[in-house]
């Protein structure tokens, strides 16, 4: 036997390079960041007419606001003049416009031009041609999804789909009402390692025995080493004694009304691609956005969605973000860990996937699928 042809019970991951190569990062903005739907923001976050934020997605620096008369829009944040970036904080608030700061083109909220510096001497100036470009906008589960293409897959089987897929049914989020869910707390983490380790290492549990003393001591079938995310429709069970998703297993705040029976003291994981996580339990919503920035960067926008009467009355939500604040620290640990190595000779064919994870070469193959035969 030879190392390049592992036994059945080890498959091949994707080579080293595949997480350090720029040229390859470059494709995945272009064929998978910028060609699907990309979770960019909390609508919430967009209080009222106005309020923006600034957002990576692929190469493309795109504003997201809120217009007059409600609605969420987005553009590419790129001034139509000669270029400048409108703006380039993460987050604000304007009054009416946005106004370029180097020679003053003004467009409005819904991203038409509506002033500028001797716009009178330019009568042939057509202002709708010259508005923002503006980027497909759709709202689900309380988040703006942006898609970067003229041509925008179908949200409902590739985003929808995603969740029916993974739980068998729509229903079972629906349950949770995570669009009228608020944010209790928000971190945001910069890990240092390529996108597709944060994926590989999110749809995985053989890691848990030994990185996630607390998930496990929670939920106790996660030391065999199966996700949940291997079974349709699974949800891994809490243990005997515990009686909430918290970093002691201690009571959490009251259960999400919706959520059945069925549901109740259990944990369901779900994987969107290619940015999102979602993770299901019965008195909070945990939602991971991810925005690859280099091949070895990656922010992570983490949401913990609480019922909204539990956060207005202050419950204490300390026990159940630090569980899985602890999680991400730790998951987020071992990638960096990984990502130095993927450049090392000893990695340049890849690694290997243990039976229990099997499944993520279906992710992997996916990849390749989207970048082309360029990047095989
Ligand atoms: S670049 Fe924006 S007004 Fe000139
Ligand atoms: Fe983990």
């Amino acid at each position: 036997m030879t190392a390049s042809s592992p036994p059945p019970s080890l498959i091949a991951t994707l080579p080293g390079g595949h997480y350090t190569d720029e040229r390859v990062f470059a494709l995945e903005q272009e064929r998978i960041f910028e060609s699907m739907w990309f979770c960019a923001v909390r609508a919430a976050d967009l209080g009222r007419p106005g309020a923006f934020r600034t957002v990576q997605v692929g190469r493309e620096s795109v504003l997201v606001t809120r217009a007059r008369d409600g609605s969420v829009r987005a553009f590419l944040n790129v001034c139509r003049h000669r270029g400048a970036r409108l703006r380039t904080e993460e987050s604000g608030e304007v009054r009416r416009t946005f106004r370029c700061p180097y020679h003053a083109w003004t467009y409005d909220l819904e991203g038409r031009l509506v002033a500028a510096p001797n716009l009178a001497a330019m009568p042939d100036l057509d202002r709708a041609a010259y508005g923002l470009v503006g980027v497909h906008v759709r709202e689900w589960l309380g988040y703006v999804w942006l898609c970067l293409a003229d041509d925008p897959p179908p949200f409902e089987a590739d985003v929808v789909g995603a969740v029916v897929t993974r739980l068998g049914e729509e229903g079972l989020i629906e349950n949770y009402g995570v669009g009228d869910l608020e944010v209790g707390r928000r971190i945001v983490y910069d890990v240092k390692a390529n996108w597709k380790l944060l994926v590989e290492n999110f749809m995985e549990c053989y890691h848990c025995a030994t990185i996630h003393p607390e998930l496990v001591g929670v939920l106790p079938e996660f030391a065999g080493g199966y996700a949940a995310q291997s079974f349709v429709g699974h949800g891994a069970r809490f243990g005997a004694e515990v009686r909430g998703f918290t970093v002691d297993g201690s009571q959490g705040v009251d259960r999400i009304p919706g959520v059945s029976e069925d549901q109740d003291r259990r944990y369901y994981a779900i994987t969107i691609r290619p940015q999102v996580f979602v993770n299901l339990v019965p008195d909070h919503v945990i939602i991971h956005r991810m925005f690859p920035l280099s091949a070895g960067r990656t922010v992570v926008e983490c949401d913990w969605l609480f019922h909204r009467d539990v956060v207005e009355r202050g419950a204490d939500l300390g026990p159940s973000v630090e569980l899985f604040h602890r999680v991400n620290a730790q998951d987020f640990a071992a990638c960096e860990r990984c990502q130095p190595a993927m450049a090392s000779r000893a990695y340049a064919r890849g690694g290997v996937l243990v039976p229990s994870e099997h499944h993520i070469r279906a992710f992997h193959d996916w990849v390749l699928a989207r970048l082309g035969p360029a990047s095989a």
